[in-house]
């Protein structure tokens, strides 16, 4: 029960990866604020869990590409616990809002892929330095494959914000280093249980199949749990030297050359 006491918020932890971090958080012994923007019922669910695991927290609804809503989120924090030992900035926008090819990508899908991810961290962090105390942990989830890669087109705006994110909290890991305070990404790979269950069956059952048949070492994909496991031992106090870093957590899918067949790794 190492996070004992402590006080986290998770955005976007109605489901997906920000519930099994929110319950692993939970598990180790934080109280968690849950967010949601559209499924309250599956925010209440989530804290539900969070309470099997003998925890507590509240429910409350954040857009995070609105910084006054941002603000409010963090008003509640501050009512409810009074403090914020973690912050998971986790949220991301629904497809429809994003997902677009380069070349007919509209300044409006391009401005809310920016807007929940690099300018709502800009905005949630510096919001909540002051209910951070010293030693305090952020942390935000991304997809580094897609700061270097340019192959899945529709996804160019959400990998452009990832970007940006992951630019941040180096920026912020240093800003904040002086209070102990560390800053760092998890870059889940495919996981189970997230958004991938959303894309049509036969785009699923490849992406599956892929792994499962080698592309990930580790035989599987990962879950929000895996995902929340390391989340939760970056909030560890042992965790305290690592800071400006994007962790990527895959099962050792990135270990993988894309230019060699598979039959060709693995020995
Ligand atoms: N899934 C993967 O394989 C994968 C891989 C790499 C990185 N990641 C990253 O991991 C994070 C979680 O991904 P996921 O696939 O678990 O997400 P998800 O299942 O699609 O869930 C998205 C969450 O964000 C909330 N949300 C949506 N729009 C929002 C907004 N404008 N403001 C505030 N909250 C909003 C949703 O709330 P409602 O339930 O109320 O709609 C939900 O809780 C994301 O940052 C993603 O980029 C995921």
């Amino acid at each position: 029960m190492w996070l004992n006491g402590k006080c986290a918020l998770v955005t976007g932890s109605s489901r997906g990866i920000g519930r099994g971090i929110a319950l692993k958080l939970a598990e180790h012994g934080a109280r968690v604020a849950i967010t949601y923007v559209e499924n309250e019922a599956a925010a209440w669910d989530s804290l539900a869990q969070v309470r099997g695991h003998g925890s507590d927290g509240f429910v409350v609804r954040v857009d995070v590409s609105r910084p006054d809503d941002i603000g409010r989120m963090l008003g509640a924090v501050r009512d409810e616990f009074g403090r914020l030992d973690i912050l998971v900035s986790n949220a991301r926008g629904e497809l429809p809002t994003f997902y677009q090819p380069p070349l007919e990508l509209t300044p409006e899908r391009w401005d809310c892929a920016l807007n929940t991810q690099a300018r709502a961290f800009l905005s949630m962090v510096q919001q909540a330095t002051d209910l951070l105390p010293d030693g305090g942990r952020i942390v935000a989830l991304t997809y580094a494959p897609g700061g270097r890669l340019g192959s899945w087109q529709p996804w160019v705006a959400m990998d452009s914000a990832k970007a940006a994110l992951e630019s941040l909290c180096r920026y912020f890991a240093v800003a904040l280093a002086s209070r102990s305070i560390t800053v760092n990404a998890v870059s889940p790979g495919f996981t189970d249980g997230s958004v991938l269950n959303s894309l049509p069956e036969a785009a699923q059952s490849l992406i599956k199949a892929r792994h499962e048949g080698g592309w990930t070492p580790a035989g599987r994909l990962g879950t929000p749990a895996d995902i929340g496991n390391v989340v939760a031992l970056l909030c560890s106090e042992q965790a305290s030297w690592v800071t400006g870093q994007v962790i990527t957590a895959d099962g050792g899918g990135s270990l993988m050359e894309p230019g060699l067949p598979l039959e060709l790794q693995r020995g």
